[in-house]
């Protein structure tokens, strides 16, 4: 046989068109699309089917142990499944740092356990204390073994960075040819109206958002694109919540900047109502930066119409209900260990993010394609293609083209599901999706020419997934542009 596999009559989607084709697959990887191409040695029949690339998520939070022992109670192996499941067939998660630690010294063993992964993955390296000794030594070597993005945090208390410390992440991730993403809202201001909040006895999970609004993400992302802009560094602003923050971002683009945006399903369809339920169970939708009035879904699905917010990623975080929701400090929380009169955490106190892994595409077809707020190219766009570019895996993820990496996912557009966490395969307790009608589902996902998962059967073996390095790549290059022509990264 020419193939080891055929994808047979299906509507392709790629990033760019849609049409019939044929896709012919080997060693891993895809070798022709065309029309009537010779059987393979496998056939798999895409009729009434649309085939999209694998999902990229290049945003997720698995088995991260914080320094202070809090732990996402999602293993590579589990997570990945979930991932493989929900039509995602590589994932870029995070090389923590503890504060204090050389990257050697934080949470070791942590590259061995991802190695157990069932799809493809990458990190990046979370940066939360800028010493020489990480930024000279440790840093170039990481990004000569292709891992060539940092992430920083602009808040919470174990992993903030001073503006200092950010501008010298800054400049380092520009020598090296490095990419930045950033978390972006204002530490001091969130801590203060923490502190206002607890004194005036209002501790349910709603004053997560009351603690947070929109303009402590507003003056953070203003602040990182400026920075950005004086050191003349790419990057990119993750899990963008509203309105005020994504015109941050086009108001960079517009003076030609190189700033990217990204945002994730529970900014697009959760809101206020959801932290807002009876009792404790707003606890469920507590992520930061926080969901917004429900008014703000629309504007955030305008920002994904016009570009500014180009990815959507799951920013999946395994924090169970039953146990780690329940435990006040810790996974990324703010201002100390209250709790409320019952004894569960006060808003500050519950550990943030939320599971999504395997919801991101299903929920973003069925709110996107099959209520007619984006078209197929721009839903592949989103969930696989535009992480390819911006994180230097184009061409192998997110294409439907010959040399490619053979990641595909045949969707059954008419297939109408309820969203239920017992038939969800992550190891978490809860879905903030539980009850959401989807119209779009993915039926079969093929990983580097193998079928991982066929009607919700997850064939995938732990460890069959590879570590993706990445090499140098054009978008993550400076723009050559500095304030007034004087170039303090290339002096410092
Ligand atoms: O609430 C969130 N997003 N938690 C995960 C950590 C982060 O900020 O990405
Ligand atoms: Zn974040
Ligand atoms: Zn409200
Ligand atoms: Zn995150």
């Amino acid at each position: 046989h020419e193939f080891d596999m055929v994808v047979r009559g299906g509507t392709l989607a790629s990033a760019a068109e849609v049409f019939e084709a044929d896709i012919g697959i080997r060693g891993g990887t895809i070798a022709a699309i065309g029309r009537d191409l010779p059987r393979g040695a496998e056939e798999v029949s895409a009729k009434g089917m649309i085939v999209t690339p694998g999902g990229l998520d290049p945003h997720c939070h698995l088995e991260e142990l914080g320094q202070d022992g809090s732990v996402h109670e999602e293993s590579f192996s589990s997570g990945s499944a979930a991932a493989l499941a929900g039509g995602t067939t590589s994932f870029i998660c995070f090389l923590p740092q503890w504060k204090g630690h050389t990257l050697a010294a934080s949470a070791p063993g942590y590259e061995t356990r991802a190695a157990q992964s069932r799809a493809d993955y990458s990190f990046h390296q979370i940066i939360t204390d800028p010493t020489p000794e990480v930024m000279q030594r440790e840093v170039p070597a990481l990004v000569a073994r292709g891992i060539r993005s940092l992430k920083v945090f602009l808040t919470y208390d174990p992993l903030r960075l001073t503006d200092a410390e950010f501008i010298e992440v800054l400049a380092t991730a520009r020598r090296l040819g490095a990419f930045v993403t950033v978390h972006c809202e204002n530490y001091d201001a969130i801590g203060w109206r923490i502190a206002a909040l607890l004194k005036a006895g209002l501790t349910d999970p709603i004053s997560h958002a009351w603690a947070r609004p929109p303009v402590v993400e507003r003056e953070a992302t203003h602040r990182a694109v400026a920075l950005a802009e004086l050191v003349d560094q790419p990057i990119q602003v993750f899990h963008v919540s509203c309105e005020e923050a994504a015109a941050e971002i086009a108001r960079g683009r517009a003076r030609g900047l190189k700033v990217w945006g990204e945002t994730c399903p529970q900014y697009l369809t959760l809101s206020h109502d959801d932290l807002a339920r009876p009792g404790f169970e707003g606890a469920k939708a507590v992520c930061s930066p926080a969901l917004r009035e429900k008014a703000e879904n629309e504007r955030v699905w305008r920002r994904v119409q016009d570009g500014t917010l180009d990815v959507v990623s799951s920013d999946h975080c395994g924090f169970s209900f039953a146990t780690a929701k329940r435990a006040p400090g810790g996974g990324y929380g703010q201002g100390g260990a209250s709790a409320r009169p019952d004894g569960t955490p006060a808003f500050n106190a519950i550990p943030n993010g939320a599971p999504g892994i395997e919801t991101r595409l299903p929920v973003l077809f069925s709110e996107g394609v099959s209520k007619g707020r984006i078209d197929l190219p721009t839903f592949v766009r989103l969930s696989s293609a535009n992480a390819a570019k911006l994180f230097g895996l184009a061409g192998r993820k997110g294409s439907l083209m010959p040399g490619a990496d053979a990641d595909l996912v045949l969707w059954d557009p008419d297939a109408e599901r309820t969203i239920r966490n017992a038939d969800l395969h992550h190891a978490i307790d809860y879905t903030p999706w539980e009850g959401l009608a989807v119209k779009g589902w993915p039926m079969v996902t093929i990983r580097r020419g193998e079928i991982a998962v066929r009607d919700g059967q997850v064939l995938a073996q732990p460890g069959s997934g590879r570590f993706l390095a990445r090499g140098p790549y054009a978008l993550a290059t400076p723009t050559g542009r500095v304030p007034d022509g004087f170039d303090a990264a290339g002096v410092l």
